[in-house]
């Protein structure tokens, strides 16, 4: 992606179907348009979130968490912003549908990757567990069972996952098969393209973003042209530049990983190796000790982040499922989609 021959890529290549609702020229009712402002700035609210306040930020599994959580919530936000535009399913375009539940099978894909690769980097975790344990003894046959596992880390955590390998194809897809549609008919329905292309376009930059982390390779990151109609586009591009630029640098200079607290780890791991390889009688020294105990904090906070982004990726896996779980059965019903997706409102329930 960052030959400079490659144009960026743009949700669509046929022009952008909301030129005609770009704020300008918008016909849109008061109401409606408060209800897309708002949804609008708070998706903006959640972009600025994401700026990184320094470089080694960017990454860094609290970054990562922190994206996952914006995307979780933007998700949730697109369930509001259905239930206060009070649009029964029945009144969906088919298109929308399709568009919906286009979007949220890809994004079940991907989240089903990236959660196999979190746990993979978390077997990994337990190499380096069962390393430290070793290392805690002193006796020369523990070093060289210590040292077989360390063998066994970098061979673990240097091999391919298959299934983030289909990530980059199926973010392709995202971008260029599924064209939001376009909206004549339904100002209710023009609102909420526009609101899921805005959450579109940062899910698309978050997954690539992760796909490039997990995968080792730029060649899933994509830098997305966002038309300057949105009032969030300044601050989308402004985050991509950056996020794309730091990861672009770090890849360039030889970087194994540009996952913050594997890279920790694995400095550790590349400072001990030696050590521990060598005669047993230089072992016994301060600076081994410093360096396990280095190794230690390293296994540790990787091990934490691993697991809050985790959660957190489960979470907007379930977010992802519901809203479609819901879609599905108000279309099998004829109920509203609202009721469905938030569970209905309780009185409702109480009656039913
Ligand atoms: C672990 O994380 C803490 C808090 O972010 C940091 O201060 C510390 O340097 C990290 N330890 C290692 C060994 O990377």
């Amino acid at each position: 992606m960052s030959r400079p021959q490659d144009p960026p890529r743009s949700f669509f290549p046929f022009g952008n179907p909301f030129r005609n609702i770009s704020p300008k020229g918008t016909k849109l009712s008061p109401q409606l348009l408060a209800v897309i402002c708002a949804f609008e700035a708070s998706l903006e609210e959640r972009l600025k979130n994401l700026i990184p306040k320094s470089k080694d930020e960017v990454l860094s599994f609290s970054w990562m968490t922190l994206a996952m959580q914006a995307l979780r919530e933007s998700h949730n936000g697109i369930k509001t912003l259905m239930t206060d535009l009070e649009l029964p399913v029945h009144d969906w375009d088919e298109k929308w549908i399709d568009v919906y539940l286009d979007i949220s099978v890809k994004l079940l894909d991907i989240c089903i990757a990236f959660s196999s690769e979190l746990s993979r980097l978390n077997q990994g975790h337990l190499l380096l567990q069962c390393t430290l344990h070793h290392l805690s003894s002193s006796s020369s046959d523990q070093f060289i069972r210590a040292c077989s596992l360390l063998d066994g880390w970098r061979q673990h955590i240097s091999s391919k996952n298959p299934r983030i390998e289909k990530c980059g194809s199926i973010l392709d897809n995202l971008v260029g098969s599924s064209d939001m549609p376009k909206v004549k008919k339904s100002d209710k329905g023009k609102v909420l393209m526009q609101a899921i292309y805005g959450v579109k376009a940062l899910t698309v930059f978050v997954c690539s973003v992760f796909a490039t982390a997990f995968s080792g390779s730029t060649k899933n990151l994509m830098d997305l042209d966002v038309a300057d109609v949105y009032s969030w586009a300044p601050t989308f591009k402004g985050l991509q530049n950056l996020v794309n630029e730091e990861i672009k640098v770090r890849f360039s200079n030889g970087k194994f990983t540009v996952l913050y607290e594997l890279e920790a780890v694995d400095s550790s791991v590349r400072e001990l190796y030696p050590t521990i390889r060598g005669v047993v009688d230089v072992i016994e020294t301060e600076s081994h000790a410093k360096i396990v105990d280095k190794l230690g904090g390293a296994a540790e906070n990787f091990s934490q982040g691993l697991d809050l982004l985790a959660k957190e990726v489960d979470g907007f896996f379930q977010v992802v499922m519901s809203g479609r779980d819901a879609l599905l059965s108000s279309l099998r019903s004829g109920a509203t989609v609202n009721d469905r997706i938030l569970g209905g409102n309780r009185d409702a329930q109480v009656v039913n």
